[in-house]
């Protein structure tokens, strides 16, 4: 039994999560996993009637209650500081300490990426980014605001326990799938401080795990050699911000953001878990938006209750989807969110 609390959120949010979930349902019904779907209203709908986004009470329950979340997108024109998006997803990776943004970058149809003669088996590795501090904790101030003189100071937070964890993390993933290469990436030549304590981390752990081959490129690099040599890696860990630029690289290169998965986790304890996508606004409500990420975002939550072979299936499923056509304008087909979702069900129909 496992308790799963769905935040359909936003915009497209809602149309793809609605997909996710019919497969979810599906699943769980299939092979009797007693997943209980609970569905939360938080999003821009909520702010604008109540003016709160979500309370810290409420960032506790969800924290305490579920096993895991299913979030679809948040921001709305509506809410054009998208104060309620910060609140809510930057919130649950601060408050409840999500320390690792798991964000897979896997090629399932060679059609899609924009590198020529790249086959799925070229494109196929995890990122591991620092979710919790580094460039994301709004340490730092402005002084002078608004003059000629004016300074502004944003400070990369970087703790031994912080860098340590993401870096143990992404090993201990690579030791439990045989993954061969790690890859830790940051600016340590121009960083002199937070990026030397980088270095000396990653050195210490990866002594722990002499079967796996360590490797270290600056974030420049890394960046030319995805595009150039992308079969080179199996996982890359990075900080916050360069996690965020290389992931939405890696989206790119396994044929955009409308595949792309991800997993806010807190291992063993918790997991969030949102396509990388946005909300599309300008699409939204038109029933065209692809359902391919939140699908297999779905995957990932149930490879991360478990049910690793059930995520293989989605996979599965997704790609002789893309291989049979079966898209969404996005991906240069006919097919509205719901028939990619009626596709991916009878392409899991045939696995069960
Ligand atoms: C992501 C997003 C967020 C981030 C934004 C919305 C703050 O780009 O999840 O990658 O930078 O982490
Ligand atoms: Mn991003």
């Amino acid at each position: 039994m496992a308790q799963i609390a769905i935040i359909p959120g936003d915009g497209i949010g809602r149309e793809v999560i609605d997909e996710g979930v019919r497969v979810l349902t599906y699943l769980s019904e299939r092979h009797s996993l007693g997943l209980e779907l609970s569905e939360l209203d938080y999003g821009a709908d909520r702010y604008l009637r109540e003016g709160i986004s979500i309370t810290d009470e409420e960032m506790i329950q969800l924290g305490e209650n579920y096993d895991a979340v299913f979030l679809g997108a948040l921001g709305d024109p509506r809410v054009p500081s998208n104060v309620h998006a910060k609140e809510i997803l930057l919130g649950a990776r601060f408050k409840l300490d999500l320390y690792v943004n798991y964000r897979p970058c896997k090629l399932l149809d060679s059609r899609y990426t924009p590198l020529k003669d790249c086959e799925p088996e070229d494109i196929s590795f995890v990122v591991f980014r620092e979710n919790t501090e580094g460039l994301y904790t709004g340490v730092g101030g402005q002084f002078k605001r608004g003059t000629p003189d004016e300074v502004a100071i944003e400070a990369e937070l970087n703790t031994r326990k912080g860098v340590e964890r993401i870096i143990r993390a992404a090993y201990e993933h690579a030791d439990k799938h045989h993954l061969k290469n790690m890859c830790m990436s940051d600016k340590s030549n121009a960083m002199r401080h937070g990026h030397d304590l980088w270095q000396r981390v990653y050195k210490e752990v990866a002594k722990e795990y002499p079967h796996i081959e360590s490797r270290h490129l600056y974030v420049d690099v890394l960046t030319m050699e995805m595009v150039r040599a992308p079969n080179q890696f199996d996982v890359i860990v990075t900080n916050n911000l360069f996690g965020d630029i290389v992931t939405d690289l890696g989206a790119q290169l396994q044929g955009g953001i409308g595949l792309a998965a991800s997993g806010n986790l807190h291992p063993g304890k918790f997991g969030l878990f949102e396509p990388v996508h946005g909300s599309a606004p300008t699409i939204a409500g038109q029933g065209i938006a692809n359902p391919m990420a939140a699908v297999l975002t779905a995957g990932l939550l149930l490879g991360w209750l478990g049910h690793t072979e059930l995520e293989a299936q989605v996979e599965q499923a997704v790609a002789a989807c893309l291989r049979n056509n079966c898209v969404s304008a996005e991906l240069g087909g006919s097919f509205s969110t719901s028939e990619v979702g009626d596709a991916i069900l009878r392409e899991l129909d045939k696995l069960n």
